[in-house]
């Protein structure tokens, strides 16, 4: 097991009826901007309930953030931040919204313009935020990341500075996801939790059961929640998968991966695929191209997920890497880049890109341009 310091700030409040939680929560005498995406929390209560817990509050509202949000709408926040001369913000959406009031927070601060600090990759300080959940996936009500995209360059990279102080998961504002993104939401926890497990074998016994947990309670409810997206009990399950997937719990003293990631940000850059629909198409794609190195861990998960006992390593790698690919087909997800509308040109411009900005990326640090040109071959 490696070294590590693990601390996760944010208090979790969890359950039916907890965004009354805000009037307690959101601390008093704060100008408060409170971030929403395009409306879905219009149709669904949301919006109703978080203005009846800040009533009373000092309140400016920033309506528009969008899915991979983006630094041209996201200045646009900052400025009426400034003006406003807001000191705290409550994120009310989905891993989008809360990411972009990431950027926000961060950006009220800094006199330059923001996209410098996604280029930096994180900054010196930032306003506190805090968040109401209303789609389960990316693990951003719990951490400190955010990924930013400019719409102008066609680019996305990831960000870091703090986490929410609190975030509010009420399972019953997710009734009304749509089926796709329910099915992205499950694909994204699922490689969360792959990035940080399908590396090195016999780091920590107790973080490998951990994930294998997470990952057997996402395989079980996924049929259900797919098919109904009303069952209180399975929807309050996935969305603690996903939180659980992505707030470093899993991730004490491992090593961990994340090509998978920064792979299918260049397609969401290039393409605006889903994030959780990229991840479908390039993990399987990723494990068939560096097999030999993940084979260790790649049986272990075959044995102890899919069951698979029987065969040579190599066979059993093979199966895992196909009843995870048939998991996320399960989901109505596409699973090549063909089906995605995705071909060799991108490929290409993403080795291009990988090689021109020197990175490398994978739990070895080998996955060059060259080496993500491949995955992306095995992809098709
Ligand atoms: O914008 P509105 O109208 O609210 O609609 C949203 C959006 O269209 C809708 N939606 C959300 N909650 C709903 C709902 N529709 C009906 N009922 C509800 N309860 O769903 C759509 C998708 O929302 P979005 O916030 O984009 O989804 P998600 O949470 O998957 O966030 C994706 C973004 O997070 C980044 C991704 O790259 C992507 O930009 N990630 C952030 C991470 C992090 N901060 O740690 C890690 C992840 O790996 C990921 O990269
Ligand atoms: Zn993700």
């Amino acid at each position: 097991m490696e070294n590590f310091i693990f601390q996760n700030p944010t208090k979790l409040i969890f359950g039916k009826g907890m965004i009354a939680q805000l009037a307690k929560e959101v601390p008093a005498g704060k100008r408060v901007l409170v971030t929403f995406g395009g409306g879905s929390v219009r149709k669904n209560g949301v919006y109703e309930q978080v203005k009846e817990a800040l009533k009373g509050f000092d309140v400016v509202e920033f309506w528009g953030i969008e899915s991979n949000p983006k630094i041209e709408t996201l200045r646009e926040a900052i400025k009426l931040g400034k003006e406003q001369k807001v000191d705290f913000l409550l994120a009310v959406g989905g891993g989008s919204v809360i990411d972009g009031t990431k950027l926000i927070a961060a950006g009220i601060l800094y006199d330059g313009d923001a996209w410098e600090l996604v280029l930096q990759g994180g900054c010196k300080h930032a306003l506190p935020l805090a968040a109401v959940l209303t789609i389960p996936a990316t693990g951003s009500e719990m951490n400190n990341g955010a990924v930013i995209s400019c719409k102008a360059t066609e680019e996305k990279f990831p960000f870091y500075s703090n986490n929410p102080v609190f975030s509010i998961l009420d399972p019953t504002v997710t009734f009304t996801l749509p089926k796709w993104q329910v099915a992205c939401g499950i694909a994204d926890t699922f490689v969360h939790v792959m990035e940080q497990y399908m590396t090195t074998p016999g780091q920590s016994r107790l973080m490998d059961r951990w994930a294998e947990g997470i990952i057997h309670s996402l395989i079980e409810i996924a049929p259900d929640i797919i098919e109904n997206q009303h069952d209180y009990d399975r929807m309050a399950d996935f969305m603690l998968c996903a939180t659980m997937g992505l707030n470093h719990f899993i991730g004490m003293g491992v090593c961990e991966d994340w090509a998978t990631h920064m792979i299918g940000h260049e397609l969401t850059a290039l393409h605006g695929l889903t994030h959780g629909a990229t991840l479908a198409i390039v993990m399987p794609g990723l494990w068939r191209t560096l097999k030999a190195e993940k084979m260790a861990k790649l049986v272990q998960f075959g044995e102890r997920i899919w069951g698979i006992t029987e065969g040579d390593d190599n066979a059993r790698a093979d199966l895992a890497i196909e009843k995870t690919e048939a998991f996320f087909r399960s989901l109505g997800l596409p699973t090549r880049l063909g089906e995605a509308g995705i071909g060799e040109e991108t490929i290409l411009e993403i080795e291009r890109r990988f090689n021109a900005r020197k990175v490398a990326f994978g739990e070895n640090q080998n996955v060059t341009g060259a080496v993500a040109r491949q995955i992306l071959e095995n992809c098709k």
